[in-house]
């Protein structure tokens, strides 16, 4: 595998990968040579706990080194503009950045935030397309502008170990935030599960809220949360921000918080968020601690997600 930014790059095998990733959480350590004298680098523009410590775990799992950069703190700044004169607090370009950081390495993850400023710039990933373009290694996702792929792929591990029928009803439902949030997360989860076969996929969310049909595939969108939930096995909430009113948050209203309530419409659903979540905002108390969640489990498959991509990664360098 060369490069994993989203569901493309595993659509011709994802139910392999899926089957790896299961054996790997039976036995982390199978494939414990995969990676020896080879190094893991992780790049992080942005702030992380799940993906950067699965990484790391993943990454020694597999017997590999690994190292992590906070870039901008703990490096030279970056200049991420062509042709520019840097004569201003940009430091270091990106270009040769990440030429050295990926010497350094046999693996690159990368984490590049949008700026939910300009759609454009975000929508053409510039950033993780520099990285791309400078890397001599494969490049990993670790969340993008647009798309968060190890995200979705521990979601699929997921529910594939808590699914209790041969086909099962997912819905994601847009909850509310204070913040305007990416739509890395719900674009990404939209585009695997309209795609993944055993999944009747269903997307709720206020007028406006409408996510980008590139990542949504055709999918049924309700506008009524309570209409969506009716009969669902696994409900998905996420915040996002506006995709047409670029980066605006439309919607404030706390109906759309998962409850109880809006859980006992389902068939006895299990509740899912990537994580972090802002209690009593997305989700209630007693959803989040109730035994229906499987955030937690959720969380923990982050790690076989990256392990099953990491090999395959390593494999081919
Ligand atoms: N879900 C997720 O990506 O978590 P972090 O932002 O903490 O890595």
């Amino acid at each position: 595998m060369k490069q994993f930014f989203s569901f493309n790059d595993v659509k011709s095998n994802y139910k392999e990968l899926l089957n790896k990733a299961l054996d790997y959480k039976k036995n982390p350590f199978t494939d414990k040579h995969i990676g020896e004298n080879k190094t893991v680098g992780l790049i992080f523009f942005n702030p992380s706990l799940r993906t950067r410590l699965s990484s790391i775990k993943a990454a020694y799992n597999l017997g590999a080194n690994v190292w992590v950069l906070n870039a901008g703190s703990d490096s030279w700044t970056l200049e991420m503009a062509d042709g520019t004169v840097m004569d201003g607090n940009s430091q270091e370009h990106i270009k040769e950045a990440i030429q050295v950081m990926s010497a350094y390495c046999d693996v690159l993850g990368v984490r590049t935030f949008p700026n939910l400023k300009n759609k454009d710039e975000d929508y053409n990933e510039v950033i993780l397309n520099k990285v791309v373009e400078n890397s001599s290694v494969p490049v990993v996702s670790l969340e993008s502008a647009t798309l968060h792929p190890l995200q979705s792929f521990a979601d699929l591990i997921t529910i594939a170990e808590y699914k209790k029928t041969e086909r099962v009803k997912v819905v994601l439902t847009w909850a509310p935030h204070v913040r305007a949030l990416p739509q890395s997360v719900p674009n990404s989860f939209a585009d695997w599960f309209s795609q993944i076969d055993f999944v009747d996929f269903v997307i709720t969310h206020p007028k406006g809220y409408e996510l980008n049909e590139k990542f949504t595939n055709g999918s049924q969108i309700i506008y009524d949360q309570d209409e969506a939930l009716k009969d669902a096995d696994f409900v998905y909430a996420k915040n996002w921000s506006s995709f047409t009113d670029y980066g605006k948050i439309l919607s404030n209203d706390s109906s759309w918080t998962v409850t109880k309530e809006k859980m006992n419409l389902t068939n006895n659903g299990k509740f899912m968020h990537c994580l972090p979540v802002r209690r009593n905002l997305i989700v209630s108390d007693d959803v989040l601690d109730s035994d229906s969640s499987i955030v937690i489990p959720e969380a923990t498959n982050r790690i076989f997600s990256a392990q099953t991509i990491f090999s395959e990664c390593l494999k081919s360098k």
